[in-house]
């Protein structure tokens, strides 16, 4: 993104600071609304705050996702907050975590003072590897954080059975796969607890909003009582009583009204998401020197980002230069996405861990973070994935026009640029 395209430039100058760089492709901004959400949102005020409405967004998605519980909370930071609050596990305990993502995936386990572990990614994919995940289980690891890239899950079957076999819980960052299937099944069924967003940007924007979603009761009754709750239970006579470290974190009425009203409309906006790429992805591996991101078999897309693949041989400019270029034609926010590889994003990580500073000087921490662990060394096939993957937010207002006129401009650049 460039000048003012970030969260902080929107809060400050609206969608304007959004807006495509030309009129003819649409932006993430303007979101469609659902027909609902006037309505929700004028019931949360004629009840004078007291509305039931983050009870009704939380029962419509986990049924949407045939899921028992369901708690509201403010992003998926803070779901996988409440996540880690929930889970009790010792400070200095690991949980090894997809290398590509967001700092949000990340920042619950450093506030309990656990330790991510990052695991990488499998050869030419941005998704985790098992097999590397398996090769960094040590006596400390508790749970695998499973991050749904793009639109995308990882192999789910051998990542649970991995799981089961090692007594570890799983957690799915939802965050950027709503709706995104894996042999079937969809995204955020598959682990113990399943943590989403509804981020304004994010395929199905609320404004701020995230949820968690379980089917174990006992997961629920912790998450319940230190999120909403906030980790009091009420003693007759006396009054709340702190059993636990609990945080405000759950999900405002308004926005539940909002995300619910947009979650009715979601299904077929991903359709149109995934009709949209598909037929980008057949331009794009048309194109010499360019390819498409590879589904695996049995995999459904989701799109929240779309993304190819640059081989830097087969041009005279770098993969940086072939991606500001993608973005001055007009394709909105497209670059590379170096700043997801968090073994180099999270400097701090690293300090931290050299300095032997708590939750690293904790004995005994099994793992050996010297001294690599925390660079991109720690995950070369993640790393060299982001070095020439040129990525930009898929949009269900994207059409069959937009697609051709995306297609064009991408080949006119690399045919100006063929080696
Ligand atoms: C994979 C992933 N996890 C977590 C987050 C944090 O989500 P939120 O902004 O709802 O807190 C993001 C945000 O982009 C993300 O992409």
């Amino acid at each position: 993104m460039t000048g003012n395209r970030t969260k902080a430039g929107k809060a400050r100058f609206g969608a304007d600071a959004m807006a495509p760089a030309t009129d003819t492709l649409p932006g993430v901004f303007p979101r469609e609304m659902g027909p609902n959400a006037m309505a929700y949102l004028q019931e949360v005020i004629d009840s004078g705050l007291g509305s039931n409405m983050i009870q009704r967004f939380t029962d419509y998605l986990a049924e949407m996702h045939g899921r028992k519980y369901c708690i509201g909370t403010t992003g998926c930071t803070q779901a996988i907050f409440a996540a880690m609050i929930a889970m009790d596990f010792e400070p200095g305990d690991e949980i090894i975590v997809s290398p590509i993502s967001d700092y949000g995936t990340i920042a619950g386990i450093l506030l309990e003072n656990y330790i991510p572990v990052y695991a990488d990614a499998a050869p030419g994919a941005a998704l985790i590897d098992p097999d590397s995940i398996e090769q960094r289980i040590t006596d400390r690891t508790r749970a695998i954080m499973v991050v749904h890239k793009l639109g995308l899950c990882p192999d789910m079957a051998r990542i649970m059975a991995i799981a089961r076999r090692n007594d570890l819980i799983v957690i799915e960052d939802v965050c950027q796969a709503i709706l995104a299937k894996c042999n079937g099944q969809i995204a955020g069924t598959f682990g113990d607890l399943a943590c989403f967003s509804f981020d304004a940007e994010k395929t199905c924007g609320g404004d701020v909003g995230g949820a968690v979603l379980t089917d174990d009761p006992d997961i629920f009754k912790r998450l319940e009582q230190r999120v909403p709750g906030r980790g009091a239970v009420t003693e007759p006579g006396f009054g709340r009583v702190y059993l636990n470290r609990g945080f405000a974190l759950q999900i405002p009425q308004c926005s539940a009204a909002v995300t619910l009203a947009n979650l009715e409309i979601l299904p077929p906006q991903v359709k149109q998401r995934q009709a949209t790429a598909a037929a980008l992805d057949r331009l794009i591996d048309d194109i010499p020197g360019l390819s498409s991101y590879n589904v695996p078999d049995g995999h459904t897309h989701s799109y929240w980002m779309y993304g190819f693949i640059v081989d830097p041989d087969a041009f005279t400019c770098t993969v940086d230069q072939f991606a500001q270029q993608v973005e001055a034609a007009g394709i909105q926010a497209a670059g590379l996405g170096r700043y997801y590889l968090l073994a180099d994003g999270v400097p701090f990580l690293r300090d931290q861990a050299l300095a032997r500073q708590f939750p690293y000087s904790q004995p005994p921490a099994s793992y050996d973070y010297y001294p690599d662990s925390y660079t991109g060394d720690a995950v070369p096939h993640a790393r060299d994935f982001l070095e020439r993957w040129v990525r930009w937010f898929w949009t269900e207002k994207y059409d069959m026009n937009h697609v051709d006129l995306m297609g064009r401009l991408i080949r006119d650049i690399a045919e100006r640029h063929r080696r």
